[in-house]
């Protein structure tokens, strides 16, 4: 079972609007810069590594038609600062972006040649998306057992990669290699990607899988039902310090408390090398209705609550067992790690 979530086809670009998932799988078509900044910020295309590849896809569509070659760059790069505003947390969208500006600055050529260049380069992150996640999900397989029961947060899966997944990449194949482990789902408030979508995806799999609300996981794990959990991330420190929806670091502070192994899975487009520590990474903070209302309807709360929503929250290493990545398992002193496997230099 595969579920496509981003398609290039015909010269033109279509996502799975996950807004509408799981009641609705609809394909929406991205025809400009306006319709790609409002798929990202109103989360129909989500999850680190895709909005890196959507960004690419995007940013060649919103240049297409243009036939001047000076036209086109200047567009390029105010198009490339508009999606950049969009996400300020996950990297993974200003490294594609920044792949992108590099291609179109390296072909000093005519609009016709600066497009193919583009579209090319688009592509190459689109595959390499795929084999960064079976990547991840081979070395990620080797820290899972038969039958063992795992807690994942957020979505990391088809949906929120153009392959496998990141985290959830690892439950796939490990499904595939044992046939028997379970997954305990957080709904992750408070735009339900849990519930939403990686309950979508696991029963399209056929995995078992078993939802519950996230102030439940501490209970969860108090009473033995996991040994493990596996997120992805949004953004990982030189340090190794991860930022990740919303919820993750709660649940590695009950973790290290219960003693259950904590693992982040990761691409290496991920990692921010630039950054030292967890407090350095922006965090995206979203409109308060999301906190008052649920997926804007059920109007929870009284009007005039003072409401704080940040989409992302930061883990710091120290709570982190290993970091899986394409390039191999990344375990403490995560630091010192980090450099020898992650190489800021090769994309
Ligand atoms: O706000 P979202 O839904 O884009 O947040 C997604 C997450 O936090 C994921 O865990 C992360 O991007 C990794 S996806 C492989």
């Amino acid at each position: 079972m595969k579920v496509k979530s981003i398609l290039f086809a015909r010269n033109r670009l279509f996502i799975l609007d996950q807004t509408s998932l799981p009641q609705k799988e609809k394909f929406v078509e991205i025809t400009s810069i306006k319709e790609a900044y409002s798929a990202l910020k109103k989360l129909k295309v989500r999850g680190a590594p895709l909005i890196g590849v959507f960004a690419a896809y995007a940013l060649y569509v919103s240049v297409k038609n243009i036939a001047d070659s000076k036209k086109l760059l200047k567009k390029l790069k105010s198009n490339a600062s508009l999606l950049k505003a969009a996400r300020p947390t996950a990297v993974n969208l200003f490294w594609a972006i920044e792949r992108m500006l590099e291609t179109a600055t390296k072909v000093s050529g005519s609009a016709p040649e600066i497009k193919k260049a583009l579209l090319q380069e688009a592509k190459s992150i689109h595959l390499q998306d795929q084999k960064l996640c079976e990547n991840i999900a081979r070395f990620g397989v080797r820290l899972i057992s038969k039958k063992d029961a795992i807690l994942t947060h957020c979505n990391t899966g088809f949906l929120a990669t153009a392959g496998i997944g990141t985290a959830l990449g690892v439950i796939y194949r490990a499904f595939d290699k044992y046939g028997d482990i379970k997954v305990y789902v957080d709904e992750t408030r408070p735009l339900l990607q849990g519930a939403r979508l990686t309950a979508w995806e696991l029963k399209k799999y056929g995995v078992p899988a078993v939802l519950i609300s996230d102030n439940m996981a501490g209970f969860l794990m108090q009473k033995k039902k996991i040994n493990k959990i596996i997120v992805g991330a949004d953004r990982i420190t030189k340090k190794g310090d991860v930022a990740n929806k919303i919820g993750t670091y709660s649940l590695a502070v009950l973790a290290r408390y219960h003693r259950i192994p904590f693992y982040v899975a990761a691409p290496f487009s991920s990692f921010d090398l630039n950054l030292k520590k967890g407090e350095d990474i922006p965090i995206e903070q979203r409109k308060e209705e999301e906190v008052k209302m649920v997926l804007g309807k059920c109007p929870l709360a009284p009007s005039g609550i003072e409401v704080w929503n940040p989409a992302f929250d930061v883990t710091p290493a120290s709570l982190i067992s290993a970091i899986i990545t394409d390039r191999g398992i990344i375990y403490p002193p995560l630091g010192r790690n980090i450099r020898k496997i992650i190489n800021p230099h090769t994309s």
